[in-house]
């Protein structure tokens, strides 16, 4: 299928590995021209060239630049926005908060987390969405977790952060901007195989003093689909809601887990 993004322009953030690379590379294959983020200028760069080689082995001639910034604050968006402004595609990403017992935070810890995966997300829509429905076209992805649909006790820095932008977004993709051309949607993953799982799976590993194996296969027995999901998956699902076949779908929560959510709805 031919999604009808070649020659669009997407800021892709949170995207040197992981999901947000997954993104990242699924549009350079349908042809868009994509600006990538992330804080560590070593694994941008190694992103940015597989890309490029991405791109010219499809004889694209889209291009890849990068900004090494914190998404999270306003000095790495303005970086970013002054690097270019006019995008047709945005994938909202950083990493997520840590884990902890909620009695251990306090007014910071918390103003960190919504700033991160709240109010980042927001300040971008803010900055792209008008020009979108300027040009008739937009395509607004904001990767948050299954968490925001089944919430997991010790991320509460993430179930309440993800769950404030997911109100949001609720709300602004059924303003007048639906009618624009402009779509909003979350992509909610549950477990992919990345090097953020991959932690958490060290971090449990080494509280239970069992082994990594037993840990990881005991997580995979618990999703329907018995595997994780790969960043290549995701990015598949994230291209198909930038795609000009989903301008139809708007406001929504999809959520990407192999099955391991066991509601109905
Ligand atoms: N993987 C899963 O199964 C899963 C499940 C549920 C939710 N999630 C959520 O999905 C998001 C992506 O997860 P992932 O597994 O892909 O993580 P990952 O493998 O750790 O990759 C995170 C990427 O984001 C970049 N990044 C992190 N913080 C950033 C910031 N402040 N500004 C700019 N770039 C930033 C990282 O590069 P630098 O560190 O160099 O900046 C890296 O490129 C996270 O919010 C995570 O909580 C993931």
């Amino acid at each position: 299928m031919d999604l009808g993004i070649s020659g669009k322009t997407a800021l892709v953030c949170g995207a040197s590995k992981g999901l947000g690379y997954g993104c990242a590379e699924a549009l350079v294959r349908e042809g868009a021209n994509v600006v990538i983020v992330a804080r560590g200028a070593a694994g941008l760069d190694a992103a940015a060239r597989a890309l490029s080689k991405v791109a010219a082995d499809a004889g694209s001639r889209n291009f890849v630049k990068q900004v090494t910034a914190d998404i999270t604050t306003a000095e790495g968006r303005k970086a970013v926005l002054s690097l270019h402004s006019e995008f047709d595609i945005v994938v909202t990403n950083a990493g997520g908060p840590p884990p902890g017992d909620f009695r251990a935070w306090n007014r910071e810890t918390w103003i960190r987390a919504i700033d991160a995966n709240m109010l980042a997300p927001v300040e971008l829509i803010r900055a792209s969405v008008d020009g979108m429905a300027t040009r008739g076209f937009g395509r607004i992805v904001n990767i948050t977790s299954s968490a925001v649909k089944a919430p997991i006790s010790f991320l509460g820095l993430s179930n309440g952060a993800r769950s404030g932008l997911t109100g949001f977004v609720a709300g602004i993709a059924r303003s007048s901007i639906a009618a624009k051309g402009v779509t909003i949607n979350n992509l909610l993953p549950g477990s992919f195989e990345t090097d953020r799982l991959q932690a958490t799976f060290v971090g449990s590993a080494e509280r239970s003093g069992e082994d990594l194996d037993t840990v990881v296969t005991r997580h995979k027995q618990l999703i329907p689909a018995r595997r994780l999901g790969t960043a290549a998956e995701f990015g598949a699902i994230c291209a198909f809601l930038c795609s000009v076949h989903a301008g139809y779908l708007t406001g929504q929560n999809v959520l990407a887990d192999g099955g391991a959510y066991p509601g109905t709805y």
